[in-house]
């Protein structure tokens, strides 16, 4: 059975499918020793397929995860920089070849889901599906005024664009002047939850993901991770 390169990639636990069609345009995939094009239909059975050089095997089993990432380590597959990665932390405990769902910045913690199966990680990542994400962000300011929470809600202009409507709520006002805040987006712009709030002069302190749609971090304890349940896959992607 023939099918497109990218889904076929993303089948394999390679990435997301949309991260695939990237990889295959960064002239990254060989099909039978030729390089790959986006397009281009493989027959997994039958096709050598390589990236970077090396065969895409074919996955049978397909995992899913949720990892309480710590600040400090890169929420992707390899790092250009050599820095540790969240696969890096996973692999110590499991040889699969996984990788993130979407983005979590660097100096971000909390929820990250790690999969093999590019098609789940494809329904959750892309914008039409419009998936939830709840952060709890530690702004500055000791008093976050009405005006400021009104334009989070509503959205914020950006360099690239107005955000999508949001949920915010303050949580708790601390007494180092900072104050705790509950943000919901169902989108995910490039460090948008810290950009969103710099923009209406609160800049983040601390950021944590505690839920994607309604798959909460619970008391997952940092730096930790544990399988999702049958349940939880099948809410993620209904
Ligand atoms: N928004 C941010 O600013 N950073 C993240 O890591 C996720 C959302």
């Amino acid at each position: 059975m023939t099918e497109r390169l990218q889904k076929f990639l993303a089948s394999c636990g390679i990435a997301s499918r949309r991260k695939c069609e990237e990889i295959i345009e960064a002239g990254r995939v060989k099909v039978n020793g030729r390089l790959a094009k986006l397009g281009d239909k493989v027959d997994g059975e039958c096709d050598i397929v390589e990236l970077d050089g090396k065969r895409v095997e074919v996955v049978q089993e397909k995992y899913y995860i949720m990892l309480n990432k710590p600040r400090g380590i890169v929420a992707t597959a390899k790092d250009e920089k050599g820095r540790e990665n969240v696969v890096d932390l996973i692999k110590k405990d499991l040889d699969v070849r996984i990788f993130p769902v979407g983005r979590l910045d660097i100096d971000t913690e909390g929820l990250l889901l790690l999969t093999t199966d590019g098609e789940f990680a494809n329904k959750i990542t892309h914008p039409s599906n419009k998936v939830t994400k709840t952060y709890l962000a530690r702004v500055k300011g000791g008093f976050v005024e009405k005006e400021a929470l009104f334009t989070l809600r509503k959205g914020v202009m950006l360099e690239d664009g107005m955000t999508k409507p949001a949920k915010v709520e303050i949580k708790e006002f601390y007494p180092d002047k900072t104050t705790l805040l509950e943000i919901t987006i169902s989108e995910g712009k490039n460090r948008q939850v810290r950009r969103m709030c710099e923009a209406v002069g609160h800049p983040v302190c601390d950021l944590m993901r505690t839920a994607i749609g309604d798959i909460k971090l619970g008391n997952l304890p940092y730096g930790k991770w544990r399988y999702l349940n049958t349940e939880e896959i099948k809410r993620l992607t209904k």
